[in-house]
């Protein structure tokens, strides 16, 4: 049976990371001989324009009926002036309730041929290889009560978890840590929020079936600043869902290009997978985007939800490969430099089939 992959390529530079990326895959199952069924829907900004919301309903039964979703980017300037619950993003905040994915796995990795790249020194960046678990469907993002009054001047959101739903994402957590560093680093506000106290102490009694895993709590005032001076020193963090929105893109300095991640998001009914980076709309219908965290992403897709790691190291090795000869795209290229061949989005794409084991 053909492997289903639903596409919301969604708004910016969405659609063209997007095609390179589904196009990567085409070749890559084509070679394997196995089958790629892609069928793609709108989600959005674009889904605003044309459907009147941003999670049209045929969108969401293609979503629960394939094998995983890919997420190109949402959002943009011109849908700012909506109110949280009518903007692009929400489209993709439903999107990922509905498909019931609670643990977001995003890395950020230092690159040997980027490390340069990195607003960090050479020296703290180098060798760096962490695992952000983040959970992706509680606390503020998600908890009720919400509200804007806007008669009384007033706002307020809900940072809240259960027991259950903080267990279920350690758990993921934990069974990465072993197979990976065997570290795992759990960020919290436990010195000011009951929610996090709650968090530690369920972690804690987690960590009692994964004795071979070392745990250790870090408050995320302090983490913020620990990933930027001794990032090394981690391998798993996990984190509830907003912490981990904002430690997930300071740690992309250490790759040196938010372009060159990708993430997946697990545990639930259908996988859903995405590139960190946003929909960048001022470098949307360039050329200029870089596609190798979506084709990067596409790896995740073969590795979590369709059971072909070979296949995924066979694209994270392409990428490796045109990097080290020399292969750019612009946001990886400082003005100065002219040892390298700069490529647009499709140039990269392209380059990366071609790198690809026959
Ligand atoms: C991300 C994004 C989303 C989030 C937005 C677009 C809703 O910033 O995936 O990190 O906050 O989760
Ligand atoms: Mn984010």
């Amino acid at each position: 049976m053909a492997f289903q992959l639903l596409v919301t390529a969604g708004d910016g530079i969405g659609p063209e990371v997007t095609r390179e990326a589904v196009s990567v895959l085409q070749t890559v199952f084509a070679r394997s001989g196995q089958s790629l069924e892609v069928t793609e829907k709108r989600i959005g900004g674009i889904a605003i324009d044309t459907d009147g919301t941003p999670l049209p309903a045929d969108t969401l039964e293609a979503a629960l009926a394939s094998d995983a979703v890919f997420l190109g980017a949402v959002g943009g300037n011109k849908w700012n002036a909506l109110p949280p619950s009518t903007r692009p993003e929400s489209g993709l905040l439903q999107l990922r309730a509905a498909l019931g994915g609670f643990a977001n796995l995003r890395p950020a990795f230092s690159i040997a041929e980027l490390a340069a790249n990195s607003p960090l020194k050479l020296d703290i960046v180098s060798g760096t290889d962490i695992l952000f678990v983040r959970e992706l469907l509680g606390g503020l993002y998600f908890g009720s009560p919400r509200e804007w009054n806007r008669a009384a001047g007033e706002a307020w959101n809900t940072m809240r978890y259960t027991r259950d739903e903080i267990t279920r994402v350690a758990r993921i957590a934990f069974d990465l840590a072993r197979k990976r560093g065997k570290k795992l680093t759990s960020v919290d506000k436990a010195n000011v929020l009951e929610v996090s106290q709650l968090w530690r102490s369920t972690v804690t009694d987690v960590a009692a079936d994964y004795p071979d895993v070392t745990l250790e709590h870090q408050l995320v005032d302090s983490m913020a600043m620990l990933l930027m001076t001794s990032p090394r020193n981690y391998d798993v963090v996990l984190t509830e869902n907003l912490f981990g929105d904002i430690l997930s893109d300071e740690s992309a300095v250490i790759t040196g290009s938010l372009g060159m991640l990708p993430s997946a998001t697990i545990g639930g009914r259908v996988n859903l997978y995405e590139p960190i980076h946003g929909s960048a709309p001022d470098i949307a219908g360039k050329g200029l985007a870089n596609p190798l965290g979506a084709i990067l992403t596409g790896a995740l897709v073969l590795r979590h939800s369709a059971g072909m790691d070979a296949e995924a190291e066979a694209i994270e090795s392409a990428v490796r490969s045109a990097l080290q000869l020399g292969f750019r795209t612009a946001d990886l290229v400082r003005a100065s430099t002219t040892d390298f061949t700069v490529l647009s989005t499709t140039e990269m794409g392209k380059k990366i089939r071609e790198l690809l084991p026959a």
